[in-house]
């Protein structure tokens, strides 16, 4: 049923310290109504719409389906006795509005995810027998300029105090699928049409909120540089470079002015909708998922939920 992730809506104290952080990130940011939204440079969708409140809070995540999903997916909440109810927050757009089994707030709509830019492609790799930039640079003095200009938002994490509670949900009612887990500490789901490893993976917590979201950019370097530019303005470290093993993506997160993390993300798994061959990892530790090798160890609070219960 659920087949792509749109976008993120989150309530934040200060509207314009959210504007900094994005825009440096690499986000356009607009104006709607009283919100602030904002997209990937050369993209036609929304990916994150800050609501001004008195506190940090993952305010409610923003799905997509196709037509025939949505009739497999009203009869799915139906059965499963989940209210679909009126719009809880003033926005401009449709779909359908229910919560999980932890409260927190999602849309869905009919509607597909819009191309990413393709106007800048990253040099081609030369991994050994595969050379396949063969008298191009990769590098030159304008390189050294670039700024990061993530592609599009993958996937968020959210923090959950019964993790297989919630994968239980978001698998039987929402169709998705699980492709790696971690006990009852992490686990990770796509689409039901396939696609990147996750969509969505839930994090143990005392309490919902926000762990991170993220961001695909065009190739290695542009995650560092992102990473760079924002510890350069005096943002936090929280984890990377590395490279994950849920997902195989290559990763760095900076902390968000608020505590919760934003990840840059290249060459992350795809799975196809026919995915009859993937074997999910089902791992006893997180730390079975979380790094094949990073710059240096998780921080202590690499999973800590800054977001008040
Ligand atoms: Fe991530």
């Amino acid at each position: 049923m659920i087949r792509s992730l749109l976008h993120v809506g989150m309530i934040v104290p200060d509207l314009e310290v959210g504007r900094a952080f994005y825009e440096l990130f690499g986000l356009q940011a607009r104006a709607s109504g009283n919100d602030l939204v904002f997209r990937c440079q050369g993209r036609d969708q929304d990916q994150i719409r800050l609501m001004q409140g008195p506190r940090k809070k993952l305010a409610y995540t923003s799905l997509g389906t196709n037509q025939a999903g949505m009739a497999a997916l009203t009869s799915s909440l139906r059965q499963a006795g989940v209210a679909i109810q009126g719009a809880p927050f003033d926005v401009p757009f449709g779909g359908i509005w229910f919560q999980d089994p932890h409260g927190d707030w999602l849309n869905v709509q009919v509607a597909e995810p819009a191309p990413a830019s393709t106007e800048t492609l990253p040099p081609e790799i030369n991994a050994h027998g595969r050379y396949r930039r063969v008298g191009l640079r990769a590098c030159s003095v304008e390189t050294r300029h670039k700024k990061a200009k993530p592609l599009r938002l993958g996937h968020l994490i959210k923090f959950s105090p019964d993790v297989p509670r919630s994968v239980q949900f978001y698998t039987q009612v929402l169709g998705m699928k699980v492709s790696d887990q971690a006990g009852d500490v992490i686990a990770f789901l796509r689409g039901a049409a396939g696609g990147d490893h996750h969509m969505v993976a839930f994090a143990k917590s005392t309490h919902t909120g926000l762990h991170h979201v993220s961001f695909e950019v065009a190739d290695l370097d542009e995650i560092e540089i992102g990473a760079q530019t924002l510890l350069r303005a005096g943002y936090r470290d929280a984890f990377g470079l590395g490279r994950h093993i849920g997902g195989s993506n290559y990763f760095h997160y900076i902390r968000d002015p608020w505590g919760s993390l934003a990840e840059y993300f290249w060459d992350i798994d795809v799975i196809p909708e026919d995915d009859s061959d993937w074997q999910p990892l089902v791992a006893d530790s997180p730390k079975d998922v979380i790094a094949v090798w990073a710059a240096s160890p998780p921080p202590e609070d690499f999973i800590l939920n800054f977001e008040e219960a």
